[in-house]
């Protein structure tokens, strides 16, 4: 079998932060979803993987390049326009061939593998198998109704009046017979050629198309406030490591914290799960429960809880605390000194600001 992960598309829920760079890179507990999607896919032991990329291909080309630092071999796909995730499927054809495949939605994250699912698909007969799970707003998702037997009676996408709470997670198998679908299907409302619309061709043919419900948590990290879910899920998973680390005598580090090559705590409280990335200096400051922070960061007489923090970043003698916050690559929060005291803020489009 061959994956395909598809991490084109805008991100537009996600700016500022998606403005230069591609939603899919934005690190959950320090590792990028892109890369969590595919050693995902690996540990399924699926190796020969294409990824659709967009207008954020180059920089989805220089984080991941031909896959090899995680064991796969990676084709990029260049789709010219996020013009819905069954056009990906059209376009990546040529890659796929005649293969049985699982497509993964590059922004997605999912608790456990997915290593018994690829092995039961492969070994069917089946023409496609769909994960679906419960949500609470199924009107933001696919949606599937069943019958009575568990078979798929419809799939609808983004209903406004949802028919049952059984979304569409971003996980889908397919054999070659998805192509005559994709090839048959006109754009929806929305102006996308949705696989929902795909599938329910596939039903209507009547191919097999199984169901699968998966009972644990997934995240699709579309808002910022699913990004810091998904963080904390992620986080109260995470096995801590800590390895050429510093923490000085004067600091606290609980047990549920993962400290990466060249932190550095000095002075500090710090309470998991939480990772703090590399050569990221603690100093003088509090970071709380579920807080990523990543690489080259700086946190000095600050507070931080519950909370993403980009590489490069520096949150300085910052008299509040920060909590549920998701901070840019590069960002500076810091005292202003000086008259008036004033709020100083140089904020990009899309910014949000929560003042006290
Ligand atoms: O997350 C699950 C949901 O994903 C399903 O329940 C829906 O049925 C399905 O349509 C999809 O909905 P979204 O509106 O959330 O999809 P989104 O536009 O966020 O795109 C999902 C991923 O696919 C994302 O990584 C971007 C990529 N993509 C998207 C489009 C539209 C592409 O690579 N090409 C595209 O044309």
């Amino acid at each position: 079998m061959k994956g395909l992960i598809l991490s084109g598309g805008k991100g537009t829920r996600l700016y500022p932060l998606t403005f230069t760079s591609a939603k899919q890179l934005i690190p959950v507990a320090n590792t990028p979803v892109l890369v969590r999607v595919i050693q995902t896919i690996r540990d399924a032991d699926i190796t020969d993987i294409g990824i659709v990329i967009g207008d954020t291909g180059e920089e989805i080309k220089a984080a991941v390049g031909d896959g090899s630092r995680w064991g796969v071999s990676v084709t990029y796909i260049k789709q010219d326009a996020p013009l819905g995730l069954a056009h990906a499927v059209k376009i990546s054809q040529g890659f796929l061939g005649d293969d049985k495949f699982v497509m993964f939605l590059g922004d997605n994250v999912i608790q456990g593998g997915i290593h018994g699912l690829i092995r039961q698909f492969d070994t069917s007969g089946y023409n496609s198998q769909i994960v679906l799970t419960r949500v609470r707003e199924p009107q933001h998702y696919g949606v599937a109704v069943l019958r009575t037997d568990g078979s798929i009676e419809r799939l609808i996408e983004k209903p406004k009046q949802p028919p049952s709470d059984l979304a569409l997670v971003g996980i889908y198998m397919f054999d070659k017979s998805v192509f005559q679908a994709v090839n048959a299907i006109t754009p929806s409302w929305r102006g996308e050629l949705e696989i929902t619309d795909a599938i329910q061709w596939l039903v209507t043919a009547g191919k097999s198309v199984f169901p699968y419900i998966h009972k644990g948590w997934w995240v699709d990290t579309g808002k910022p406030i699913d990004m810091l879910e998904a963080n904390s899920l992620v986080l109260d998973e995470l096995k801590p490591v800590r390895e050429g680390a510093s923490v000085d005598e004067a600091s606290v580090v609980d047990s549920r914290v993962t400290l990466q090559p060249g932190a550095q705590i000095i002075n500090s409280i710090v309470r998991g799960p939480t990772i703090i990335g590399e050569n990221t200096r603690v100093v003088n400051s509090y970071v709380g429960p579920f807080s990523s922070i990543h690489h080259h960061c700086v946190i000095e007489n600050a507070e931080i809880e519950r909370s993403i923090v980009l590489e490069n970043s520096i949150i300085k003698d910052v008299p509040a605390r920060i909590q549920d916050s998701l901070i840019g690559r590069r960002a500076t929060i810091s005292k202003a000194t000086g008259r008036p005291a004033s709020y100083r803020l140089t904020l990009g489009d899309y910014s949000a600001v929560g003042l006290v």
